[in-house]
């Protein structure tokens, strides 16, 4: 197993590009089974995650080639059951349900199991797919969906934390070849949501309303190829627009798209880190000094809950009091212990962690346990001084391309090595 090796105390400098997004490849790359053509995505990150995707579609019997940073896909003739040894290494395997089902009618996939961020039940993509009028049954860890035909529906998708991403996804690819309109109420507003609805659009699907509360899917009989970029990823550029500021350096995020991540961007002003924007690009440096600031977790456009742990590392580091609450998973803290490691005073209260910020870190060993949390691991190595090790980075190369090589270019002393070398 790898791990990073960081000499911290070092300020990052330069530009580097942002890569396109896992969490919007992921859907689009499972969309292409809703049609029998080839379907070239562009963009789509070098990550362990899209790979898992890549393999689950080939075990599905669809054809699937890199070439020249393109994606083609091209779901000729599949079948609709996809088992648990592939489905249980990614959690976000479970959006090839909705294509599945509506395109074939029928889709049998493995429960995807339990996640150390928190219990993440699918009550919500079975409930939309109910309401299209799958019959629905649980058995040996399998969820089978199956109906003769689907018909449009108007539902309430909302739970415990607010809206589903993933469920959104999942009920609007099943809708775009149903019986008539779906009308999808509380719908996520994510931008991964927006982009999978023009990459349907090109399809051929009618949809309207994507990027807000409600969704409108008019079903058509039969969708088709289609090409599509990726929007680059909103939770790598914060990543790295913290690890500028935790470094007190100045780094250009080339080709970011600002307007995806306003909350977070407004948050990190708020904490005395100068955000400017040029064009398509972002310029980050740390302000004279970081201040303390309160942290919520909120559904899009709210401040992201993929960003909390990196802003948590960030505010370790910021003199006075911050108080950081999760409400979207009920157990992602996991970086807390490890950041104490480091150095910092931080206590969890339910929902809360309590940051007394402004103590210096100093580098020690410590383990990853998920990828947000080993990302703020690796924000705090950079900043802490002396070597960090950070263990277990598989976590970080699901969801980060070449992070280690695109910090060096920033100047950081950071290097991959075999766990116990
Ligand atoms: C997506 O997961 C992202 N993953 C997650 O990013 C992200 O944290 C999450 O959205 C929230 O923004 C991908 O896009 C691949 P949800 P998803 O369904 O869709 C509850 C990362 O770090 N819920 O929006 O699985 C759920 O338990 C990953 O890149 C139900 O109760 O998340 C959670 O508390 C981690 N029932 C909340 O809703 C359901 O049926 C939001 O989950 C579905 C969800």
């Amino acid at each position: 197993m790898e791990s990073f090796l960081i000499k911290g105390g070092v300020p990052l400098h330069g530009e580097l590009t942002v890569s396109g997004s896992k969490n919007a490849a992921l859907p689009i790359m499972a969309a292409a089974l809703l049609a029998d053509e080839p379907c070239v995505i562009r963009r789509v990150p070098h990550l362990s995650d899209t790979r898992f995707m890549a393999q689950i579609l080939e075990s599905l019997g669809a054809e699937v080639k890199f070439q020249n940073g393109a994606l083609t896909v091209r779901a000729k003739k599949i079948s609709g059951y996809a088992d648990y040894e592939l489905v249980r290494k990614m959690r976000g395997s479970i959006c090839i349900a909705g294509p599945l089902l509506g395109r074939l009618k029928q889709a049998r996939i493995s429960l995807p199991g339990g996640c150390v961020i928190g219990a993440r039940p699918i009550n919500l993509h079975l409930k939309g797919f109910a309401s299209l009028g799958a019959k629905i049954k649980i058995e040996g860890g399998y969820v089978d969906a199956s109906a003769k035909k689907l018909t449009g529906a108007t539902m309430f998708l909302g739970g415990r934390a607010g809206s589903t991403v993933l469920g959104t996804a999942n009920v609007m690819m099943a809708a775009t070849l149903a019986d008539g309109v779906t009308v999808i109420e509380s719908a996520a507003c994510e931008p991964e949501i927006v982009d999978l609805a023009k990459f349907l659009t090109a399809m051929g699907a009618k949809i309207s309303g994507a990027g807000s509360p409600t969704v409108t899917i008019t079903g058509v009989g039969k969708l088709h190829g289609a090409e599509h970029e990726v929007i680059p990823d909103r939770i790598e550029t914060a990543t790295f627009a913290i690890a500028a500021a935790a470094t007190n350096g100045e780094v250009t995020l080339k080709g970011a798209r600002p307007e995806h991540l306003r909350a977070a961007l407004d948050k990190l002003n708020e904490t005395g880190v100068l955000v400017r924007q040029r064009g398509a690009d972002l310029i980050v440096r740390r302000g004279k000094k970081l201040r303390a600031v309160d942290v919520t977790t909120l559904p899009y456009s709210g401040f992201p809950t993929d960003v909390q742990a990196q802003m948590t590392a960030l505010l370790a580091l910021a003199p006075g009091i911050s108080i950081i609450t999760e409400r979207i998973f009920e157990s992602r803290f996991m970086h807390v212990s490890e950041l104490a490691r480091l150095g910092a005073d931080i206590e969890i209260e339910g929902p809360s962690a309590i940051v007394k910020g402004g103590r210096p870190l100093s580098g020690a060993p410590v383990m990853a346990s998920d990828l947000r949390a080993s990302a703020a691991l690796v924000i705090a190595g950079l900043a802490a001084k002396g070597t960090t090790q950070v263990n277990r980075i598989y976590h970080l190369d699901r969801g980060y391309e070449k992070m280690d090589l695109k910090l060096r270019k920033l100047g950081a002393r950071i290097q991959r090595v075999e766990e116990n070398s």
